[in-house]
């Protein structure tokens, strides 16, 4: 296992989820952006609607727009889909897929996540591919083998090449610290992420060793430094903290203050 982080970015990417009218996303995507941050490339993930202005706001400034899903296609009679090249389109530089609550609502099995990673990563777009277990499972103790599966099969059927390794990201997000105000302590997720590393490494050699492994659940300036200590956990992706530049870019800072050069 290739265990230097140094290979890896640093991300911390907001999940904005359904929240924030035209007016609040721009203003929050611009505070977000006038303060930056060497060391932790940031993203924001608005709804569909208001990615473009965002995108244009924010336009030529260090921070990544995602889109928080896509379709299965580029184009087509998919009605109410968007797919990867219409991201690109209006701004997005990439795209949230397989999140646990898509996943639960709009039946977005891994073999699905799969199919529009490939495509995602072929448009271009950084990709993050979320996976995590649910309560019962972690209860069971059988979570580090549920989660790498769902990873596995949330990659299947691709391969990576130079660029796609570079633009391919992994998070895990057990499901019951989402939006619970439980975390995973900072060994659950590093034991965690160590599987998936293992799992990573494994699936596509070299290249897996690139891929960052980004934490979520929960994820607020009193936990992040903690949760970023564990070597194999590469960046956050945050949910509520993520709707208020403050807490979002307090989270920026320390995990760029604790970041491994
Ligand atoms: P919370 O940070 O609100 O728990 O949400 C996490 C999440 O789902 C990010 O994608």
């Amino acid at each position: 296992m290739n265990d230097s982080p140094a290979r890896r970015p640093t991300w911390v990417i907001g999940n904005w989820k359904q929240h924030k009218l035209t007016a609040e996303a721009n203003a929050l995507a611009d505070e977000v952006a006038r303060r930056g941050s060497d060391h932790v490339r940031v993203g924001v993930a608005p709804t569909h609607l208001t990615l473009a202005g965002v995108a244009t706001t924010i336009a030529d400034r260090p921070v990544t727009v995602f889109g928080q899903t896509c379709g299965l296609h580029d184009t087509g009679a998919f009605t109410g889909d968007v797919g990867p090249q219409m991201l690109v389109d209006v701004g997005a530089g990439g795209v949230l897929l397989g999140h646990s609550e898509r996943r639960e609502m709009a039946h977005e099995t891994s073999a699905k996540v799969a199919a529009k990673a490939a495509l995602a990563l072929g448009a271009g777009l950084h990709t993050v591919v979320c996976v995590g277990e649910p309560l019962d499972v972690r209860e069971a103790g059988g979570h580090e083998k549920f989660v790498t599966s769902m990873l596995l099969e949330s990659l299947d059927g691709f391969e990576l090449n130079d660029a796609s390794a570079s633009r391919l990201v992994v998070a895990y997000e057990p499901v019951w610290a989402i939006g619970t105000g439980k975390t995973a302590t900072a060994t659950e997720a590093g034991a965690m992420h160590e599987a998936l590393r293992v799992a990573l490494d494994e699936r596509f050699s070299a290249c897996g060793a690139r891929i960052p492994l980004l934490y979520g659940g929960s994820v607020k300036p009193a936990n992040a430094a903690g949760l970023f200590a564990p070597p194999f956990v590469d960046g956050f992706l945050v949910g509520g903290a993520a709707l208020d530049a403050r807490s979002f870019m307090d989270i920026v800072s320390i995990t760029a203050k604790a970041h491994r050069p």
